[in-house]
């Protein structure tokens, strides 16, 4: 019987036999396809790996440290680069949504050159990029590797600075269940593997209006709350997205006997096989009572919550 032990040890194989003694890196997103290759090539050619981690400011709560405790067992090169400062001032002033995203997008080529640089002095010549392409991706994008890369990567094309023989993409056969096993063959924690998509743009396409730092920091404790709750009432994997949106318009409430005027926030939950339509998670009131008077009361700049009961199509999963 083949079992995903044996996927894993004869992907290690492969993949050994394929590097040799050479050079690999990978963009690490923090997401489950990017993870479970970083796993797979971890255990299979160790610190001959070098893995980015770019926190363009615009993460979850605690979402760096994470991935960073996540890889902390293997011995490999773990380079996290913190951009927040080039991704909020690419972004200072913007408002319009497509600027937004062109703006993130930008800095991300930005910030990959630099990467380059910075790998080129601790590393040197890396000899193959991998990538956790999956088998959907593969079909969703046609065969060419080009394309993959480019519809699934938030910047055009490969960086340029990677003079690499081949591109190595360990997950090209498998669907997301078996990503999803294979990251757990992997000692990944559950948290990691059964991880909800996020955007590359991040909460970037979840704050309405001109992104600033407070209002990351504001979405970032909101979000983390409505997270939490969604898994104490045992809903995180009945959901198969869930988060925060900040928005723009500040509406009027009162705390004590003082006037507040602070910004609304938005929950928005789906259910959904594809993403590409989904429905409005049913999501009982009671969590979305104890979520809501959690967030008023824990996170100052909110002073209301909606919850978000339209589908998609006609809406969108994100808001941007
Ligand atoms: P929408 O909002 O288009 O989202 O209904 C569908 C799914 O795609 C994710 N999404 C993105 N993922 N880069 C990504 O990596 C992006 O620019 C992006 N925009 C949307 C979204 O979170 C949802 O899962």
């Amino acid at each position: 019987d083949w079992t995903m032990g044996d996927y894993k040890n004869s992907s290690i194989k492969a993949i050994r036999e394929k590097v040799g003694d050479g050079k690999v890196l990978l963009a690490l997103s923090g997401g489950v396809d990017s993870s479970v290759a970083a796993a797979l090539l971890a255990e299979a050619v160790g610190n001959q790996l070098t893995c980015v981690f770019v926190d363009h400011g615009l993460m979850r709560k605690n979402e760096g440290d994470e991935v960073e405790a996540a890889f902390s067992k293997w011995d490999i090169n773990l380079i996290r680069m913190n951009e927040e400062d080039a991704f909020l001032g690419a972004l200072k002033g913007l408002t319009d949504p497509e600027d937004k995203r062109k703006a993130i997008g930008a800095q991300f080529i930005r910030t990959f050159e630099k990467m380059g640089k910075q790998i080129g002095e601790q590393i040197g010549k890396i000899d193959y990029l991998a990538q956790g392409t999956i088998y959907p991706d593969v079909i969703e994008s046609g065969k060419d590797d080009a394309a993959v890369i480019k519809s699934h990567h938030n910047v055009g094309g490969l960086p340029d600075f990677v003079d690499f023989k081949e591109i190595i993409e360990p997950l090209r056969m498998l669907f997301k269940d078996e990503v999803r096993q294979l990251g757990f063959e992997l000692g990944l924690s559950e948290q990691l593997v059964m991880r909800q998509p996020f955007p590359g743009p991040g909460l970037g396409i979840r704050i309405t209006g001109e992104i600033t730092k407070e209002k990351c920091d504001i979405l970032r404790e909101a979000d983390a709350i409505f997270r939490e709750e969604i898994a104490n009432a045992g809903l995180d994997k009945e959901i198969n997205q869930y988060f925060a949106v900040l928005t723009n318009t500040r509406t009027v409430g009162v705390m004590g006997d003082s006037r507040t005027y602070d910004y609304a926030l938005a929950l928005r939950g789906v259910t959904t096989s594809d993403f590409m339509t989904a429905d409005w998670a049913r999501i009982p009131y009671e969590v979305l009572d104890k979520a809501s008077s959690r967030i008023v009361n824990e996170v100052v700049g909110v002073n209301r919550i909606v919850y978000d009961i339209t589908s998609k199509p006609p809406a969108t999963i994100e808001w941007e």
